[in-house]
């Protein structure tokens, strides 16, 4: 739990865990999850490519869809005006498994009677509510998002009757034309005749956007709103998301490898790394170099600088290659030690880190790292070792531990 209090947040999710059949095993993909986004405010979801970030917020918005899918946790929205609604309420009584106990590497099968076909039911009707009180998309891939059938001016204007269910064709064009603007597209009839498949990068990104928010929703998530735009697009796309991110009452998530974006646009920060959440705390813990951090934060920290620097190409990656959350296992301590460089220096109680997993623990106010090491100065010191030159030394075998499977391996 943050030590935030957690009384004015619009989503509340804790506890969450998901998982994906792999060989014989169910591997968890999100471990434990917690997200809080606080009402009006927009929490950055950052991470390594693999690490569960959109998984775990599909999981929280009632739209994961692997097998066995969410195995348990709640996510509690509480939108103004309305009783609030826990999306995922009773599922680990209706999840076909458990997340692991102690000793155990997996989740686990447990029996469920047909109970849970009227929870299905109970499920849908709540997703329903959700949509109607206002929750919009911008997904990864706008091209995959946008229905290929139907023209640009359709797909905003059903949105635009999404917020006004008494709008007319003709407001609802003009209410399109209107989002047309707003996104910096040419605003007239011509580009609402467009369809997907004639549109490039940049504008199916800024129609994807266009779509998510003319139908006024209070609470919005952003899957990498910028991946694949080129610099100069990239930085218009930023824009337009900070002017209207910062400009009103919406709440809610943006998932980026970007940092600076993250830095710009939001105002909470989330860590997640291999299927866990390392790290909670206020956005200023991103941009101020001498602040406390997670190990792993602090070299997303680095990493940043270097691709500002311009010496990284594309997204901010650590080592040669990403870890891949579907082979982590949970009884293994901490799932950073290999790359830790905490550990590896020895300012730490190095068998702590090699028998527990650690929970999140406040090193300052709003503030939270999953460290044995919660000294604050250990935490805000690392800047003075070379993460480089320890990077150089890793290789991908040191992301996988001894004893824990990689994905596609025999026993899972
Ligand atoms: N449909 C799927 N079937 C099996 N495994 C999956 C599936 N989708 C995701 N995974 C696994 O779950 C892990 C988490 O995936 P997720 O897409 O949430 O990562 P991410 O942090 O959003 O990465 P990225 O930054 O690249 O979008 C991945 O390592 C992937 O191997
Ligand atoms: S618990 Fe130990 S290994 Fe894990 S991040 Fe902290 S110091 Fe590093
Ligand atoms: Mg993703």
């Amino acid at each position: 739990m943050t030590g935030e209090s957690n009384d004015d947040a619009i989503l509340h999710a804790s506890d969450v865990w998901v998982g994906v059949k792999v060989g014989k095993n169910i591997k968890p993909i999100v471990q434990g999850g917690q997200l809080v986004v606080p009402r009006g405010g927009i929490l950055g979801l950052v991470g390594e490519s693999g690490s569960g970030k959109t998984q775990f917020v599909r999981a929280v918005m009632g739209l994961s869809s692997l097998e066995p899918g969410v195995i348990t946790g709640s996510a509690v929205y509480s939108v103004d005006g309305a009783e609030p609604i826990d999306v995922l309420q009773d599922i680990d009584e209706y999840s076909p498994f458990r997340p692991p106990r102690d000793g155990e590497l997996y989740p686990q099968r447990q029996r469920i009677g047909w109970g849970w076909l009227m929870w299905r039911r109970r499920f849908r009707k709540r997703l329903a509510m959700l949509r109607k009180l206002g929750v919009g998309f911008i997904f990864q891939n706008p091209m995959g998002a946008l229905n290929p059938f139907l023209n640009v001016g359709s797909q905003i204007g059903e949105a635009v009757r999404v917020a006004r269910p008494d709008a007319t064709k003709a407001d609802m064009e003009a209410g399109a034309i209107e989002w047309l603007a707003q996104v910096h597209l040419k605003a007239e009839k011509e580009t609402l005749a467009l369809y997907p498949h004639e549109l490039s990068g940049g504008m199916a990104q800024r129609v994807m956007i266009a779509l998510a928010l003319a139908a006024e929703p209070k609470f919005v998530v952003a899957d990498e709103p910028t991946t694949g735009l080129d610099s100069h697009i990239r930085r218009e796309v930023v824009g337009l998301l900070h002017r209207i991110m910062k400009g009103g009452e919406l709440s809610g998530i943006v998932i980026s490898h970007d940092l600076p974006m993250v830095a710009k646009l939001c105002d909470k920060l989330t860590v997640m790394y291999r299927g866990r959440v390392i790290e909670v705390g206020p956005i200023d813990a991103l941009g101020d170099q001498d602040a406390p951090n997670h190990p792993y934060t602090r070299m997303l920290k680095e990493r940043a600088e270097d691709l500002a620097r311009g010496r990284h190409g594309g997204v901010v990656r650590v080592g040669t290659a990403s870890p891949d959350a579907t082979g982590v296992t949970v009884a293994a301590g901490c799932i950073y030690r290999r790359r830790c460089l905490v550990y590896e220096t020895g300012l730490v109680e190095k068998a702590d880190c090699d028998k527990v997993q650690p929970g999140l623990t406040p090193i300052a106010e709003n503030h939270e790292v999953a460290c044995h090491a919660d000294d604050q100065k250990v935490l805000s010191d690392l800047a003075a070792i070379s993460t480089q030159a320890h990077m150089q030394q890793l290789d991908e075998k040191d992301f996988y531990p001894d004893g824990i499977p990689r994905r596609g391996q025999a026993d899972g």
